[in-house]
């Protein structure tokens, strides 16, 4: 199937001869308007559910009205090793073996447990690398990380994390400590990868060239596997390999990757990742997130970390001992219990995602974003540009359509068309055609639809 200009009028024809049209039935899609189906375009967001999901959850439930506590054993699925069920799968969508990878907690703790044990500034190396552009919550993550590190370093400080005393920390307050770092503590060991003048993205080569430059300087760095903003996708093998030969510790925040890309955790060698599933692996919102730690670090029970009785030796927990004895792998990063009705739901998901294949995936998404890129170029309005990498290693399913001026009321007409899409201040468009569950038909009457909202 090839997406040429003479056959653009016919997304039917593409969608008869998609192997993997017949997902879509596994989904439920939302209404939009006149009882239609929604264009769903905001799996980068909330992925759909998975039709399977009450059924999954439903044993759980049933299993827990039945059997009470002795459903940890006994349960169809027993909840002691629940999580199990879920790490092979997950494993395969990161690229991961089994023993590196862990179904827990949501992405920013795990991004803060991970950098618990990965972040380890000294006073010669102790700056982070991220994108100026990254999700808050990982910029609120990485600043602090350093302003922990930076105010427990300092004799009689306390450990303030990023709020100021200004702003009413209550620990500042009740203290009445001068030593308390400002907002931004820890700035100076911030550096943040901004894109040249006028332009969306970063280049791959001044992300190596700043990782080369500031060398020695680094500790960590930390950056989106897909930025949430302009869907740029970064050359994550590269970035580890410059990231290692200047001797820093490398962790991808897969949040827009997992499920969305194919993905190498292992092979690029990184150090460690975490995501959520409650976007392209359609978990359900808050859904519970995964956790990857190379196999080197596996049975590296020096590393500094926060221990919970999840991560102890699965042979000696109920012996409730007091001394940790961390599983060897990622599952020794778990802290507590897991939460299985949140696990059914993603169980659901992940048998799909077993069926489909990541690398069947990989190329309807190619084809569809592709198809979609080329009917928004056609409709040739100075207004809009997309802003997402055009070359498909350097993205994923998303383009992020810039609007000029910022003009919100775009958004507004084509949502009120029918089409689920988000808007993400100050002037983007973000718009995500999920192979598992979008169509070319889709996609088709998108376009039609943003033609008539900027006429
Ligand atoms: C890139 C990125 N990082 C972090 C987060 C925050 O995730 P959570 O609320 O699961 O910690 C999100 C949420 O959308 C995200 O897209």
């Amino acid at each position: 199937m090839t997406v040429t200009d003479s056959s653009q009028n016919d997304p039917a024809s593409f969608d008869s001869s998609d192997p993997l049209a017949k997902f879509r039935e596994r989904f439920a899609i939302p209404l939009g308007v006149d009882g239609q189906e929604a264009i769903y375009f905001t799996g980068n967001s909330l992925g759909l559910m998975p039709r399977a999901v009450p059924e999954y959850v439903f044993q759980e439930l049933k299993d827990w009205a039945t059997l009470g506590v002795e459903g940890h054993i006994q349960a169809k699925n027993p909840w002691l090793a629940y999580h199990e069920f879920l790490t092979e799968p997950m494993a395969r969508i990161i690229g991961a073996k089994p023993i590196e990878t862990v179904v827990m907690n949501s992405l920013t703790v795990n991004l803060h447990l991970l950098m618990v044990s990965f972040y380890r500034p000294t006073n010669e190396r102790r700056k982070i690398v991220i994108e100026k552009g990254a999700f808050p919550s990982d910029q609120y993550a990485v600043k602090s990380q350093i302003g922990f590190h930076t105010s427990a370093s300092e004799p009689g400080a306390v450990a303030t994390g990023f709020l100021s005393k200004a702003e009413g920390n209550p620990v500042a307050t009740a203290r009445g400590s001068d030593s308390i770092q400002p907002a931004n503590a820890g700035g100076s060991d911030l550096i943040e990868l901004k894109p040249r003048d006028g332009e969306p993205t970063l280049w791959t080569e001044d992300i190596l060239e700043t990782i080369e430059r500031e060398g020695d300087s680094i500790a960590l760095i930390l950056l989106g596997g897909v930025n949430y903003y302009t869907g740029q996708g970064f050359d994550m093998k590269a970035i580890a390999e410059a990231g290692h030969k200047a001797g820093a510790v490398v962790g991808f925040d897969l949040a827009h990757a997992a499920g969305n890309i194919e993905l190498k955790m292992h092979d690029w060698d990184v150090d460690f990742a975490a995501w959520c599933s409650y976007k392209y692996l359609n978990g359900g919102p808050g859904a519970v997130g995964g956790a990857f730690v190379h196999e080197r670090h596996a049975a590296d029970f020096d590393l500094p970390r926060f221990a919970g009785w999840w991560g102890h030796d699965k042979n000696t927990r109920f012996l409730m001992g007091s001394e940790f004895r961390p599983i060897p792998g990622a599952e020794g990063w778990q802290i507590s219990n897991p939460p299985i009705l949140q696990m059914a739901a993603l169980r659901a998901s992940l048998e799909i995602f077993e069926e489909a294949g990541m690398a069947a995936l990989t190329e309807k998404s190619r084809k569809l974003t592709g198809y979609l890129e080329t009917l928004i170029n056609d409709i040739a309005d100075e207004r809009i540009s997309v802003i997402t990498p055009r070359e498909p290693e350097h993205r994923g399913c998303q383009l992020s359509i810039r609007v000029r001026g910022g003009d919100k009321s775009l958004h507004e007409r084509i949502v009120s068309r029918g089409v689920l899409a988000d808007w993400r201040e100050p002037d983007v468009i973000r718009v995500a055609p999920v192979p598992l569950y979008n169509s070319f038909g889709d996609v088709f009457r998108f376009a039609g639809i943003l033609k008539e909202c900027l006429r």
